[in-house]
């Protein structure tokens, strides 16, 4: 199978045999496969989708918020929601962080509980009249599993609480996870026994929680330290958070010893830099440390957004780095011809999951890199992002007979490994690429998922499988094929997918599915005829040409003919467009069949609204960049930022010299310092509301 397919299709096939092994795990209760290989298939399917973000669908399964309660656990509604935490990677973000505290609290060097982030799984302990009734998983914050029979298993969770004054309800919130050691002894104890091995502690942690059967829980080595209260009745709460904690040691919990409280941006980052030496010296598994607020009233103060507090803090550890070894040399084909090369790896851990995949970004890279088959090499995984290689351990190359390198320095392909076209690299340009066009099958995946996704087209439930098979199958040459496409196509070809990939049972309901959803993507297209110049524009994916391009294009010449018939250098004299840009976009509208592709769009019934040409030198706010920051009460920013563009206002994202205009809403917080700072033009809501009312907007 060709190389960039392999992506796509091989991501199709993992979510199929991902999900294939939920159902049979779960709903049947009859696994179909181990759990180690379940987890291999889910951290490829993770490694190949960070490797690929542009193939990420919202239904993958690596796409849940936490794991869907399985029909054998008793679903649990959390009273109080568990709630998730903001994260930063930077001194920057934790200062901003503390300065907005400081700004809405009125406390300028508040104290914080300062706690490190413990890698297992979060579950809610209740105990009523002190006694342990109930114990449940997060879940997706609101509905976690009753796991109550698995927590009894857990030596360190009391079973009752000490003291007299027991409250009423006490839901305490916490981690289990399995130390270090214990996870290595247990490994080594499974292996002598004929018993599965734990991929690293925190699956471990999380595997030996979902057991149907408490037995398997209780040879698990897992503990438990608390840090988080729930629903509490019948207790007075101490003032701050840190007096929470020592009340629950008291009570008989296990907290963290590593807790302490501390003053102050300075005093959260030398918690952070004495914890993140003593990151590997520590018992059990951490990925950073958490900050909150000590005091209650403050916390309340700050509230909350979303999902997670505002008083409260991750600030994750950066970059972890481990070695393994190149096993082959890929690449990846992507939307523009992009020739991306990566590696496959020997399985490694990295930061608790475990790698197969790093990029190289371009060919520069290899050749810098020096990246060859057989290599030992450092991978680096910062954060959440695609895992990449930092270096090769050159002394390690494995060498020949006569002592020279086993292989030569690796070369891109000079043809397309998926549609055979010629590979090429332009003057001055890091990247190749393919030559093909949308003659590619790669690139008309990739086009037509950028066509269909949210910010461009908009077309609802264009998922990755359903594109890749309009392709495969051939149902679609151009993107103007989808206005083409009959409820009737879309079954038959889902008939031949299936019937391929050996699938799908042909049962009535499954047939009944299967129109419903095929008549939701027909309605899904026919409503992205109706749209807007610069979602087209951004849609054809002239390259280089994002979403601000296209709506700065969009709003200088009104309508899409005079854009097609501009010259280079009219295309230049648009605001933010240079040579470069310029030069693809008559490019673009030059090609023969890029012309066609748009009178097909028109003659399937694409249409936009079209307009007289503003060019950015007309309008009051003419040349003036505005930034917006806070809420508005009457709009959306977006909304407001349309308007002022409409009046010909640049609208950017930060505060500098050259911003004419802060427009600051409800709780602006460093931009509006930073305005004030440079003593910039700072306009409140109602002085925005009146330009807007007198200028028509
Ligand atoms: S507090 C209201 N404290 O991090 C805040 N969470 O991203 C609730 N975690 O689901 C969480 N160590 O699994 C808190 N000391 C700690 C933590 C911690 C690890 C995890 C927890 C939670 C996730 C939030």
């Amino acid at each position: 199978m060709s190389k960039t397919a392999a992506p796509a299709a091989r991501i199709a096939e993992l979510r199929r045999r991902i999900d294939d092994a939920n159902h049979r795990y779960h709903v049947l209760d009859d696994p179909s496969i181990p759990d180690v290989e379940y987890d291999r298939l889910m951290r490829e399917l993770e490694a190949l989708e960070a490797a690929h973000p542009e193939l990420v669908d919202f239904d993958s399964p690596t796409q849940r918020v936490g794991n869907a309660p399985s029909a054998k656990f008793a679903e649990v509604t959390h009273a109080v929601p568990m709630l998730s935490l903001a994260n930063a990677f930077t001194d920057e973000e934790v200062n901003e962080f503390v300065t907005r505290i400081g700004k809405e609290t009125g406390d300028d060097s508040p104290v914080f509980s300062v706690e490190p982030k413990l890698d297992g799984l979060a579950i809610s302990l209740r105990y009523e009249n002190g006694v342990f009734v109930r114990g449940a998983t997060r879940g997706d914050g609101t509905t976690g599993e009753d796991v109550t029979a698995n927590l009894r298993t857990v030596k360190v969770i009391p079973l009752r609480l000490r003291g007299k004054a027991l409250p009423e309800v006490l839901e305490v919130r916490g981690e289990v996870y399995m130390p270090r050691a214990e996870f290595e002894h247990y490994n080594i104890w499974a292996l002598e026994h004929g018993e599965k091995t734990l991929a690293n502690p925190r699956n471990g942690a999380a595997g030996s929680l979902r057991q149907l059967d408490p037995r398997v829980t209780a040879k698990r080595p897992l503990r438990f330290y608390a840090y988080a209260l729930g629903e509490v009745t019948g207790a007075k709460l101490p003032a701050t958070h840190s007096q929470t904690l020592a009340w629950l040691r008291e009570l008989g919990l296990p907290v963290c010893p590593q807790v302490e409280v501390a003053k102050g941006v300075e005093g959260v980052l030398d918690y952070y830099a004495r914890i993140g030496a003593q990151r590997d010296t520590l018992p059990y598994d951490i990925d950073g440390v958490v900050y909150k607020l000590d005091r209650y009233d403050q916390q309340r103060a700050m509230g909350f957004v979303s999902r997670a507090p505002r008083w409260a803090l991750a600030h994750k550890f950066p970059a972890q780095e481990e070695m393994t070894t190149v096993e082959s040399i890929e690449v990846n084909v992507g939307r523009t011809g992009a020739v991306t090369p990566w590696v496959l790896m020997t399985p490694v851990h990295v930061g608790g999951v475990t790698v197969t995949r790093a990029t190289l970004h371009n060919a520069d890279q290899i050749a810098r890199l020096d990246v060859r088959v057989g290599d030992a090499v450092i991978v680096r995984r910062a954060g959440d992002v695609i895992p990449e290689v930092v270096r090769v351990i050159e002394e390690r190359r494995p060498l020949d007979k006569r002592g020279k390198p086993l292989h030569p320095p690796y070369q891109l392909p000079t043809t397309c490994p998926v549609c055979g076209s010629a590979v090429e690299r332009e003057e001055g340009e890091v990247v190749a690429r393919c030559t093909g066009g949308l003659f590619c099958p790669a690139q008309r995946i990739q086009a037509l998922f950028h066509f269909a996704s949210r910010r461009a087209m908009d077309i609802e439930g264009m998922g990755e499988r359903f594109i890749t098979a309009l392709v495969e199958f051939d149902y679609v040459h151009t993107v103007a094929d989808l206005y083409k496409l009959t409820v009737g196509d879309l079954l038959e070809m889902k008939r031949r997918a299936d019937e391929r990939d050996g699938t799908t049972p042909e049962t009535v309901k499954a047939g009944k599915v299967a129109s419903k959803w095929a008549e939701n993507l027909i309605a899904a297209i026919d409503a992205s005829r109706n749209t807007t110049l610069e979602r087209l524009l951004f849609a054809l994916g002239i390259r280089d040409v994002g979403e601000s391009t296209a709506k700065t294009l969009a709003r200088h010449f009104g309508a899409l003919d005079p854009l097609i018939a501009a010259s280079e250098e009219e295309l230049v004299a648009v605001p933010d467009v240079g040579p470069i840009v310029a030069a693809r976009i008559a490019h673009f509208f030059a090609e023969q069949h890029n012309r066609d592709v748009i009178a097909a769009l028109r003659a399937n019934g694409v249409h936009w609204q079209e307009g007289a040409p503003r060019r950015a030198s007309e309008g009051p706010l003419a040349g003036m960049t505005v930034v917006l920051t806070g809420g508005l009460a009457s709009m959306s920013r977006d909304e407001a930022g349309a308007k002022l563009e409409a009046l010909g206002a640049k609208v950017s994202g930060s505060v500098s010299k050259k911003t004419g205009i802060v427009v600051a809403g409800e709780a602006a917080g460093s931009k509006l310092a930073k305005a004030q700072e440079l003593g910039l033009d700072i306009w409140d809501e109602d002085k925005l509301l009146a330009f807007l009312a007198e200028h028509g907007a």
